[in-house]
């Protein structure tokens, strides 16, 4: 793992999204302090959803929601209103109950039967939103992350095509394993960021998440392993359950 990477071991899941929640609402504030703005891009799968259920109460009247600026870090290739699309997950979990204006939503256009369309769309949407020049990476204030069973992230999985790219910053990744394409952010847009958090919850993610953050297996094997922020920190979330396999530090 790259030097910036931290690790947050809390006991419960509980536990671990009220911290998570705590580091969005300072980063937040610290954001919009320094630049005017906060930008986070969200992440999809089952585990977050907690995260934003609270950060829709508990957060309501600490975040400073005109202020945030609402991205994906990766998309199913379904239209918004599919029970898999993780825009609907966060809009139910958490967008449809506080106060942020429409405009600061930025979705995937996951609904384009071409996926690479979709993919080159998006990117041109975060190029504008953040003026970058061609070759030059946004710099998110907060990328969220998860981390599947098999190592993959966002929708980086092992063995894709979307492993190897090294200028693009949102692709059409064909992922044979699920046939089906997902899109996603690369890891030059993901490791350009300030800050990335990883949420990892349960036994079932133990093993894979000592290969990633003990082992010196190849990124190829497990993709997570490949986010290593250029000039930020990254900081893994983990309740005790997933943190089961992990040995301590000497
Ligand atoms: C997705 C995600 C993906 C997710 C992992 C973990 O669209 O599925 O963005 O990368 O984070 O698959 O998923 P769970 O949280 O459901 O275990």
């Amino acid at each position: 793992m790259g030097p910036a990477a931290e690790v947050r071991v809390l006991t419960t899941p509980q536990e671990l999204f009220a911290a998570a929640a705590e580091e969005i609402v300072r980063l937040a504030n610290d954001a919009v302090t320094d630049h005017g703005r906060f930008t986070i891009a969200l992440s999809g799968g089952s585990t977050p959803k907690s995260l934003y259920n609270l950060l829709a109460t508990n957060a309501r009247a600490t975040l400073p929601w005109d202020r945030v600026y609402f991205f994906w870090s990766d998309e199913r290739h379904v239209p918004p209103t599919d029970p898999d699309s993780n825009y609907r997950m966060a809009h139910e979990a958490m967008l449809s109950k506080v106060p942020v204006p429409p405009g600061n939503i930025y979705r995937m256009p996951s609904e384009n039967p071409d996926a690479a369309a979709a993919a080159a769309a998006y990117e041109a949407s975060l190029r504008k939103f953040f003026q970058v020049k061609p070759g030059e990476f946004p710099r998110f204030d907060l990328i969220l992350l998860g981390l599947g069973p098999d190592g993959h992230t966002a929708s980086l999985f092992p063995g894709t095509n979307g492993l190897q790219e090294k200028s693009r910053l949102v692709i059409a990744n064909r992922v044979e394993q699920l046939k089906t394409d997902r899109l996603s952010f690369t890891y030059p847009l993901i490791n350009a960021a300030r800050e990335i958090a990883f949420l990892v919850s349960g036994m079932d993610k133990a093993t894979v998440l000592r290969s990633v953050l003990q082992e010196n297996a190849s990124g190829e094997q497990y993709p997570a392993k490949l986010v290593q922020p250029r000039d930020g920190k990254s900081v893994w979330f983990l309740d005790r359950a997933a943190a089961s396999e992990l040995s301590q530090p000497k």
